[in-house]
């Protein structure tokens, strides 16, 4: 293949854009890839490196209309449902598990392993397939939204123990004008030979350069308070957390030192019982 130059590459990592508005058919229904791009795209997630050869990782595709719109309202984000294509992106051991266990061997006991390489193969996965689909012309939106409905959506795409929802990824034609979204300094984020602590001033600085993504309309952007109104305390992360440890538990992924507590007797020792 040839070597694409460098401001080629750069050109095409700054066309990227998080787009949330899809061309749609006159009806609003969803306008379908070709199939030759979405196999593409799906060739592409399944080239992905993966860790100890296992592709610790399934992607739900979501055809059907009332599957999607029902996933739109669990994660909150209604354009699953005028997305050309739209996908839940998995972490999933359950494969790994039965292929030991159908050539004989008894599967060992690592959830938290799991988590740890599953998550990487499932957003690798989930990488190659944004960045094929956006070779192809298209943009898309990772939706961490699954996480407002985790249990409902491990209910709804009936996922077995073993698989844990990361993200919902959607991909269409552009129908809006999406900003170039800015990124923290580099310095902050590329460290050499040894972690670095920012500077308070470094972290002010960086601050005014996020700001812009955290406008809307006329309002200026504030990053510092989009940051926490997910992830100060009070925020929408800590609100979350219950409910992954809760489906951690319920998909035979949690490693906590908690486990023992979901002992029967543990259970029923609880407060309220
Ligand atoms: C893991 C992950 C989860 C995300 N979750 C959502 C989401 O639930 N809803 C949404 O509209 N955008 C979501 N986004 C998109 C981000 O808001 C977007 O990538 C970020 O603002 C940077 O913008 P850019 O991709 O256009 O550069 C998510 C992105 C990632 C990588």
């Amino acid at each position: 293949m040839t070597p694409r130059t460098p401001n080629d590459v750069r050109a095409f990592y700054d066309a990227h854009r998080t787009v949330r508005q899809y061309q749609t058919a006159e009806n609003g229904e969803p306008l379908p890839l070709p199939a030759e791009h979405l196999d593409v795209i799906l060739h592409a997630a399944q080239r992905a490196p993966t860790d100890a050869t296992a592709q610790l990782y399934s992607l739900i595709h979501l055809r059907d209309p009332q599957v999607r719109a029902q996933v739109a309202a669990l994660t909150t984000n209604a354009h699953i449902t005028t997305a050309s294509e739209a996908f839940v992106v998995c972490a999933d051991v359950r494969r790994t598990r039965r292929v030991l266990e159908v050539s004989g061997r008894a599967p060992g006991h690592w959830p938290a392993v799991a988590v740890h390489f599953g998550i990487g193969d499932a957003v690798m996965a989930g990488t190659n397939l944004l960045t094929a689909a956006e070779m192809l012309g298209y943009q898309g939106c990772w939706i961490g939204g699954v996480l407002n409905g985790l249990d409902g959506i491990v209910d709804l795409l009936r996922l077995p123990p073993g698989v844990l929802p990361f993200a919902a990824l959607t991909i269409g034609i552009p129908a809006e004008a999406a900003p170039y979204r800015p990124r923290v300094p580099r310095p902050l984020v590329v460290h050499t030979d040894a972690y670095r602590d920012g500077s308070d001033e470094d972290l002010r600085e960086a601050t005014t350069v996020m700001n812009p993504i955290a406008a809307r309309g006329d309002q200026p952007g504030d990053w510092a308070r989009l940051l926490g109104a997910y992830f100060a305390a009070g925020g929408g992360m800590e609100k979350r957390e219950p409910q992954l440890v809760a489906v951690l538990r319920r998909q035979g992924l949690w490693a906590g030192e908690a486990q023992g507590a979901s002992s029967e007797a543990e259970v029923l020792a609880r407060p309220g019982r």
